[in-house]
């Protein structure tokens, strides 16, 4: 990346799509603003000269027409729904560094300069149209407030410009009984004089912008291409009054087209924030070494590969870096929908959930692509739980809990694990290369890649045990510890910025900048540590003061997990015995298991038992067994441990203990005394479980022995 660094002086101005001010954000809006915010502040944290700006889109008729029925003026709704904007945007942790709105002087300033530049330039032009007008309402009726019947197939109440029964696009004169959305009364044709951007004029200049910028997607510059090639046509850009919006200059009630000044907004914005910061526009907008980037949705495509860029072109400003477009958001594996309970705003989320669950779920998901991404309740669960949990949040907490209770929270010096600092330092190294090519879903594989390294490495060192036969060495073994929770907070900053920001906290240190990547961190004491990310489901439940501490934990040799079973087979070769195929949530295996007799195999299939998954593999009459299932056994009876509501691959304990994962013999096995008491596994009088409930034992009567 030195290249990259050499170049990193020059100014980037990034900007999401100016969100509308008809209606509160939601978690649609959200893939777009995560998306661009975790961009944003990688570059910040990598020491790139970065600014984000974005904007309320406050004008257009469906504003105006809102305002007009609660019986406010649209200012005092704009002004209404920008706070609520700013606010939302606040909660999850969106860091623009000027938030503004369309309806500005800036913003004037910019559209007339541009209107102007336009025109003079030959670019605009006028021409008397048709429009739809309501001489009830007195207004112009824009597509969207004009319905009838469909010219195509006759269903009725179809909007003026598409039929949602049989997809046909059409324009509002060709409706059947056309009626004013608002009144209910027939509208009239009108002739209206309209000003026209000559789009098509620019139709060479677009085409050499997107084969020669690099950075755009492929996938849209191929399609968008096409377009250009089937003949552009030009653009109205005015509107008839009442309208919300600026006047066009000399006319009396006529305004821009809200897509005309609203992509102007980027400029306004960046002008309003650079008048407060001391800084020029044309630093930005005018200079060949700045590099603006705009993130935006599929559905906008037109307006900032053709219109906005052509634009730009016609009246002199720069173009575009790069136009990240991503895909659009689906709950549960469909378009959200209110009436389907999957339409959740901004603010509903925040009553439920941490906003930094649904930026770690979303960068998991995003790329630079624009594929769709799905919110699925499951798959948030889990990753959530298993994922920033289980394996970051356990880690960290593991780590400085053990630091500050054996070692009075001081690292004295870190062990060389040259194997695994440089496997680390190249993940690192894999992660900025992601983060720079907007790529964040591989950038939280690499991340959660270095946290399961670091699990391991303590796992497998049992600092717990070390510290008895070699204090110094568990010691080290802490300090690298230390380095790789230090590391991950700096690596999850542009994610989770309050949980990185609590970690260096707990660290006792501040401020961290991607320079700071490295493994250098000793003598130093580090501050109180705490649980910060708790489990989905554990959230409502109050914070346990004191979690069971690993140190005081027993070693346990077996490694129980919960799997299902998920196909039965008769074995060849042995009367007694099946094959099972097990599902043990990210691995499947096969086991052999003496059951016939006992179940049928409709009695086994989808049945969730426990397997012991550290025994050696071994060959039953001639096939593999990947492992063993727990079975109590009372001389007559014999009858599975099984489980209801724990998901396939969680733990299975005895409370007090730790599953090993080191490999066990048979042999070992059989000197394990579980019993059967109560229908339930007991071992040194603790009762066998997952988090959710206690293991059952079926058919087998107290006394019976587990094997
Ligand atoms: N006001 C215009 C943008 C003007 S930019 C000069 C607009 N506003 S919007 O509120 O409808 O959308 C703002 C951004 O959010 C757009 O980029 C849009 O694609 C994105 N999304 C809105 N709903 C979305 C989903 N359901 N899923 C993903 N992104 C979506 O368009
Ligand atoms: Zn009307």
């Amino acid at each position: 990346m030195a290249k990259f660094r050499k170049a990193a002086k020059s100014k980037i101005l990034v900007t999401s799509a100016l969100p509308y001010s008809n209606g509160p954000i939601h978690l649609g809006h959200l893939v777009e603003y995560t998306q661009t915010d975790i961009f944003v502040r990688f570059l910040r944290l990598i020491g790139e000269d970065v600014i984000y700006v974005c904007a309320d889109d406050t004008h257009g008729a469906p504003i105006e027409i809102k305002a007009d029925e609660l019986g406010i003026k649209p200012e005092q709704l704009i002004a209404q729904v920008y706070d609520e904007h700013v606010r939302d945007f606040k909660d999850f942790l969106i860091s623009f560094d000027n938030y503004y709105t369309t309806h500005s002087p800036e913003n004037q300033h910019y559209s007339d300069l541009i209107f102007l530049k336009l025109k003079n330039n030959g670019f605009v032009y006028t021409k008397d149209i048709e429009v739809t007008y309501c001489e009830h309402c007195k207004r112009t009726l824009p597509d969207r407030y004009v319905k009838g019947k469909c010219p195509k197939c006759n269903a009725p109440d179809q909007y003026g410009d598409v039929c949602e029964n049989c997809n046909a696009a059409y324009k509002t004169i060709d409706l059947i009984d056309p009626y004013c959305v608002i009144c209910k009364n027939r509208p009239v044709r009108k002739s209206s004089t309209h000003y026209f951007f000559r789009l098509s004029k620019f139709s060479k200049k677009l085409e050499s912008w997107l084969s020669k910028n690099k950075n755009l997607q492929p996938e849209i510059v191929n399609f968008v291409s096409n377009w250009i090639k089937n003949g552009l046509e030009d653009w109205n850009i005015s509107r008839d009054g009442p309208y919300f919006g600026f006047k066009i200059p000399g006319e009396e009630d006529k305004y821009y087209y809200v897509w005309l000044d609203a992509p102007i907004g980027y400029i306004a914005s960046t002008e309003n924030y650079c008048k407060k910061n001391n800084l020029k526009t044309e630093y930005y907008w005018n200079s060949k070494d700045a590099k603006i980037y705009h993130f935006i949705g599929k559905d906008i495509i037109y307006f900032h590969f053709l219109f906005w860029p052509a634009m730009l072109i016609g009246s002199g400003f720069s173009l575009p870096h790069d136009i990240v477009v991503h895909g659009f958001l689906t709950v549960n594996g469909e378009k959200m929908s209110k009436s389907r309970g999957t339409f959740f705003t901004a603010r509903e989320f925040l009553q439920k959930y941490n906003p930094e669950y649904l930026r770690f779920y979303y960068a998991g998901m995003l790329s630079k692509k624009m594929s769709d991404i799905d919110l699925s309740f499951s798959d948030f669960g889990k990753k959530v739980n298993n994922e920033l949990a289980a394996n970051v949040g356990n880690f960290c907490y593991r780590v400085l809990n053990f630091l500050n209770r054996n070692f009075e929270g001081k690292v004295k010096d870190f062990d060389k694990n040259k194997l695994l600092i440089n496997e680390i330092n190249k993940k690192i190294k894999n992660i900025e290369k992601n983060y720079y090519a907007i790529n964040f879903n591989e950038a939280v594989k690499d991340i959660l890649h270095i946290s399961s390294l670091g699990n391991k490495y303590f796992q497998d060192n049992e600092p717990w045990k070390l510290i008895n036969s070699d204090k110094e060495k568990a010691h080290k073994v802490l300090g690298l510890c230390v380095n790789i929770v230090k590391n991950l907070s700096i690596l999850l900053e542009p994610i989770l910025p309050n949980f990185s920001s609590n970690l260096q906290h707990q660290l006792n240190l501040k401020n961290l900048k991607w320079g700071d990547l490295n493994f250098s961190l000793k003598s130093h004491k580090i501050g109180k540590d705490e649980i910060y990310i708790r489990k989905m489901e554990e959230k409502e439940e109050k914070p346990q003061p004191h979690s069971p501490k690993e140190e005081t934990k027993k070693e346990f040799p077996l490694n129980l997990k919960v799997a299902k079973i998920t196909e039965v087979m008769d074995h060849p070769n042995a009367d007694k015995l099946y094959i099972l195929q097990i599902d043990l949530g990210n691995e499947k295996r096969q086991l052999v298991a003496g059951l016939k007799g006992h179940y049928s195999p409709e009695e086994l299939l989808n049945k969730k038992i426990v397997v012991i998954t550290n025994l050696k593999y071994a060959k039953l009459r001639g096939v593999e067994s990947q492992g063993m299932l727990l079975a109590g056994d009372d001389g007559q009876n014999v009858g599975v441990l099984t489980v209801d509501k724990s998901e396939a691959g969680k733990n299975v304990y005895f409370e007090g203990f730790e599953n090993s994962t080191k490999e066990l013999s048979f042999d070992e096995f059989l000197k394990l005394k579980i019993t059967i008491q109560n229908s339930h596994a007991v071992f040194e009088g603790k009762e066998l479980k997952t988090d959710k409930e206690t293991v059952r034992a079926e058919k087998v009567n107290d006394g019976g022995k587990v094997r």
